[in-house]
């Protein structure tokens, strides 16, 4: 048995118990958990159930690192390995969930730990990377041809004629940890031009990663219109990522008035459809998930780049705050700290500590 920390009512305190610690089956890996990182989504899985439904009890934390201490015959791993990877909040059982001990990870979405980082270090990546990979290059997302090796995507009308350099994105909400991984990614791509809207303090940061032009996000909806006019020389934007918003007339307001504009949202996209509707007709607005099936068939191959990636700098691992062992005082803090959008440093819990 293992000690876990469960979502034992939606709304409620978290609860310490103990479950039975899961066996990998073919394509699985089984680790003891070194460091989970919590994220937005788990706040609002305790909050509201998000992803969890009636599966309760339920265990969080989606971006999972630690050593492997089963891997099936088959498995690209060994026992003793040091991986990260993206657990699964849809999973019908808390299995790849990281608050507990000993976790399962899908071997096709995980990785080694580059040597010189460490397991805090890469929990940063594994659910805001695999959401901004997908916002940009899978073919719900921009469908931009992505800075991997596999055949790029060819049926879009929206890529042909296609130049990295010549295209421009706007990133709203580029101080999150999942917009600045866009830019990033946007960056290593060769795409010219990155604006983002942004807390004007995070300029130089954004910058160094990449961003063009920083639109201060507290100034006025009119004057942060204005100014992404003035960018866009009067054009109206094309491809538009919101990291943040909830509410997308905004966002929807920024799209160009004609042609096919893109605006990918992280929020349930259902009422931005019909917004878009009414103000751009021939927009097109895409709620983006970061589960490893929603970048199928590239879950692999977006893997296997992501420790180089980082490796190589193109990708900076996030600040953490570690919260040592699974006291359930320091983590429901580290949830709360997610409940206004502020800016906060989110909390790698590590379950095997004392
Ligand atoms: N659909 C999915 O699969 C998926 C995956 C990952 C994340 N998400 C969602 O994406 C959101 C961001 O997640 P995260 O972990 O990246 O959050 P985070 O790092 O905690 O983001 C906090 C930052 O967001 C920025 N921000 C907040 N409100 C803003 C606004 N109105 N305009 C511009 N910037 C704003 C602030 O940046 P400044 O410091 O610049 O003010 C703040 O520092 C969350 O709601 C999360 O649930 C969804």
């Amino acid at each position: 048995m293992q000690q876990a920390v469960f979502v034992t009512d939606i709304g409620k305190p978290l609860t310490l118990g103990t479950r039975a610690i899961p066996e990998p089956k073919e394509g699985e890996v089984q680790i003891k958990v070194l460091s989970t990182l919590l994220a937005p989504h788990d706040t609002y899985g305790l909050d509201l159930g998000l992803f969890i439904g009636e599966r309760l009890p339920f265990i969080l934390g989606t971006n999972i690192a630690g050593t492997i201490t089963s891997a099936p015959p088959t498995s690209p791993f060994n026992n003793g390995d040091l991986v990260f990877g993206l657990g699964d909040p849809l999973h019908p059982t808390p299995d790849m969930s990281g608050l507990q001990q000993y976790a399962l990870l899908n071997a096709e979405s995980s990785a080694k730990i580059p040597e010189g980082f460490t397991p805090d270090e890469m929990v940063t990546f594994p659910v805001n990377a695999t959401t901004s990979f997908a916002a940009l290059f899978d073919m719900k997302g921009f469908g931009f041809p992505a800075p991997l090796p596999f055949p790029q995507p060819t049926e879009s009308k929206e890529l042909q004629g296609f130049n990295a350099k010549k295209t421009t994105i706007l990133v709203i909400g580029g101080g999150s940890a999942v917009g600045k991984l866009a830019i990033q990614l946007a960056k290593l791509a060769g795409i010219g031009n990155i604006i983002t809207i942004a807390s004007s303090s995070r300029t130089e940061e954004l910058k160094q990663l990449g961003a063009s032009h920083i639109v201060d996000r507290h100034a006025t909806p009119e004057a942060i219109q204005a100014e992404i006019r003035e960018i866009v020389r009067g054009e109206g934007l094309r491809y538009i990522y919101d990291c943040v918003s909830w509410d997308h007339e905004f966002s929807i307001s920024l799209l160009a008035e004609k042609g096919e504009g893109v605006l990918l949202t992280l929020h349930p996209a259902e009422k931005a459809q019909e917004v878009a509707k009414k103000l751009r007709p021939e927009a097109r607005v895409q709620f983006i998930l970061g589960t490893a099936a929603f970048i199928q068939p590239h879950a692999k191959a977006f893997w296997d780049a992501l420790p180089t990636w980082v490796k190589e700098g193109n990708l900076n691992v996030g600040k953490v705050r570690v919260v040592e062992g699974l006291d359930l005082k320091a983590i429901e803090e580290a949830l709360a700290g997610f409940r206004d959008g502020s800016a906060v440093v989110p909390g790698a819990v590590h379950p095997n500590c004392a």
